[in-house]
């Protein structure tokens, strides 16, 4: 079994690593051609187009196959199958807000977009890049595969020969298949609702032979405890596609610090180390982001970046070397007003600005990486970001291809936003039940995320040891040994007894660490009031929070922030409650309609009463 295993490991090793290894970055910067809009589509639930009638995978020319022509050669030739305007979908977005039948729909549906392209040289290279399909992708363009991707919520792409890509008539075809399974990541049981689809954009990438696939521009790992000097160091890299020609120069510019470094090439990843002019730090008060352009002798791209530094020192956190109390909330990636999978910046400036009137400071992007446009608005709008891969719940962690899935996912997530300031939380999972596997599995994702980004603090939502001490809750979860924030989920008053036991409760942990509550709340459905004892009523949420708000005042001096769960209420197949739920998880502090319920009031008010004292920590 042990030497399957191997195998097996060194298999997805081998797919998973590719598919990292191939990720193109700062996709936003680049021309591209949007491949967005209406794509034809064929529900297909039995795989017809995938297997025969023995279900052995259809050969790559075999013309029922649903990735080939559906154009009969003669009025005789049979096709069963074929796409047509009459089944369209609009890309990006999940199917299932888009046909009452595909409400629930888990299954396949093949995509297919026509278009047509003039490349500017054919000695280029041209890439298909997707910012997410849930859950799995096949790719096919012409007739021909260009490769399959797992993981539903980070970007991924696939090069496109140049003899194969045509002036008229491009034949491309995604099958797109969001069944759950028990080895997938995230597993079978999750609370929240399954979007199947192309949920985020896609584009046709044209880049030079020799091009910047990858590049990390951000301050180095500060010295614990100390602000960054006023002329801070940069410690980045910058990766080309390929080892570069003897001589290869890159350049680094700021035009607005007046900054131009040359750097002579060393490899396909060149280390980059500067020391910045006097400049302005990113922080929520002051987003500030300067345009950084990168170039070599073929290639050239820009990013908005934030300068800043963030670490877990003590028992504190610090942003630029100052303790920050973080004022959060957790939010999904959906607009509940439109039931329907968040995507672009409009969705995220709506999102963000909810977090923002509830005078949050920072988000927890719950429980998978958020559409791009979320992170970067984050950054424009200065609001702290806790960004999570969906290892959620009863993951398989004892399988090596689940954790070759994981970090695949864990790579993606970091590839995609190492240069967002906003972020400052990479987190592992989610309420993974205690076991030597699965910390053994979780401690390896840890490990990996601190191999990729040494500059930021990494986390988990951790596991709690109820009433280990009398009248005191224990975070002695053996994963906070890894962890750099010992975050937990607590629900006191809403799944264990009622609000007023917040009153006799106290928390501690035994490590030497900050300490965060990732998630707390309690459901009300909008505009039902009763009695406070009355269950999902806005009373019973506002009395919970009113308990739970008094009760962080007692909590330890380790205790550095909070993201309640959550924002806005969501979907999740369940919450069955035919009064209060009907498929709606009601613990937002808004309403699917962007009410505020009453507990909205009493958080903002807690967290306006913590701004007053956080602002005057200082460093111990
Ligand atoms: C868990 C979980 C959330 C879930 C929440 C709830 O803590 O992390 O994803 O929605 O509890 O029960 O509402």
């Amino acid at each position: 079994m042990r030497k399957l295993n191997c195998l097996i490991l060194a298999l997805s090793l081998a797919l998973g690593a590719s598919a990292q290894d191939s990720l193109i970055s700062n996709v936003p910067a680049r021309k591209a051609l949007s491949l967005n809009g209406k794509w034809q589509y064929i529900v297909d639930p039995y795989e017809t187009g995938f297997y025969d009638y023995r279900y052995k995978e259809l050969k790559a020319d075999n013309g029922d196959a649903y990735w080939n022509t559906d154009v009969p050669a003669n009025k005789t030739e049979k096709k069963e199958h074929g796409y047509n305007d009459k089944y369209s979908l609009n890309v990006p977005g999940d199917w299932n807000h888009q046909k009452p039948e595909f409400v629930y729909y888990e299954g396949t549906i093949w995509y297919k977009k026509a278009f047509d392209y003039n490349k500017a040289s054919a000695n280029n290279r041209f890439f298909i890049w997707f910012g997410a399909v849930n859950y799995r992708a096949d790719v096919y363009l012409n007739g021909k595969k260009l490769g399959m991707h797992k993981g539903g919520f980070t970007p991924f792409n696939f090069e496109v020969p140049a003899s194969l890509l045509k002036e008229k008539g491009n034949f491309l075809v995604v099958k797109v298949d969001n069944k759950r399974y028990a080895d997938e990541v995230p597993t079978l049981n999750t609370d929240w609702w399954n979007y199947g689809g192309i949920t985020r954009e896609v584009k046709l990438l044209e880049l030079p032979q020799n091009f910047i696939q990858d590049f990390v521009i951000q301050l180095k790992k500060p010295d614990p405890g100390k602000a960054p000097l006023a002329t801070p160091d940069v410690d980045g890299w910058i990766r080309l596609n390929k080892a570069p020609a003897a001589g290869e120069q890159l350049t680094v510019e700021i035009p607005e610090l007046k900054f131009k470094k040359q750097i002579a090439a060393t490899g396909s990843i060149t280390p980059v180390k500067f020391r910045l002019p006097k400049m302005q730090l990113w922080s929520p008060e002051n987003p500030k982001r300067y345009q950084v352009i990168i170039s070599s002798s073929a290639d050239k791209t820009e990013d908005k970046i934030g300068f800043r530094t963030v670490e877990a020192f003590g028992k504190q956190v610090l942003l630029n070397g100052k303790p920050i109390f973080m004022r959060g909330i957790c939010i999904h990636g959906e607009m509940a007003g439109d039931v329907r999978r968040a995507v672009g910046y409009d969705d995220a400036r709506k999102l963000l600005n909810q977090a923002k009137e509830l005078h949050c400071n920072m988000v927890r992007l719950a429980h998978y990486p958020h559409d791009e446009a979320m992170t970067r608005t984050a950054d424009s709008l200065g609001v702290l970001v806790w960004s999570e891969i969906p290892v959620y719940w009863t993951i398989d962690f004892g399988n090596p291809a689940v954790l070759a899935k994981a970090k695949a996912q864990l790579h993606e997530m970091i590839n995609r936003d190492h240069n967002r300031a906003s972020i400052i939380i990479w987190s592992v999972g989610n309420e993974t039940p205690i076991s030597q596997t699965r910390t053994d599995f979780m401690h390896s994702l840890i490990t990996e995320a601190k191999s990729l980004d040494q500059t930021r603090m990494v986390s988990a939502a951790l596991e709690v040891n109820y009433g280990a001490l009398k009248d005191v809750n224990v975070v002695d979860d053996p994963l906070g040994q890894f962890v750099d924030l010992v975050a937990f989920n607590e629900y006191l008053g809403w799944y264990g007894g009622l609000p007023d036991k917040c009153r006799t409760t106290n928390w501690s942990t035994p490590y030497n660490k900050p300490l965060f509550i990732s998630e707390t709340g309690a459901e009300a459905l909008a505009g039902f009031h009763a009695d406070s004892l009355t269950r999902f009523s806005e009373e019973f949420q506002e009395w919970y929070f009113k308990e739970q708000t008094a009760m962080f005042k007692r909590m330890p001096d380790n205790f550095v922030g909070v993201s309640p769960w959550v924002m806005v209420d969501f979907r999740s197949p369940k919450r069955n409650n035919p009064l209060y739920q009907e498929g709606w998880n009601r613990k937002g502090l808004y309403g699917e309609k962007g009410e505020k319920k009453k507990a909205f009031f009493v958080l903002r008010n807690y967290y306006d009463q913590v701004k007053q004292t956080a602002d005057k920590k200082t460093v111990k």
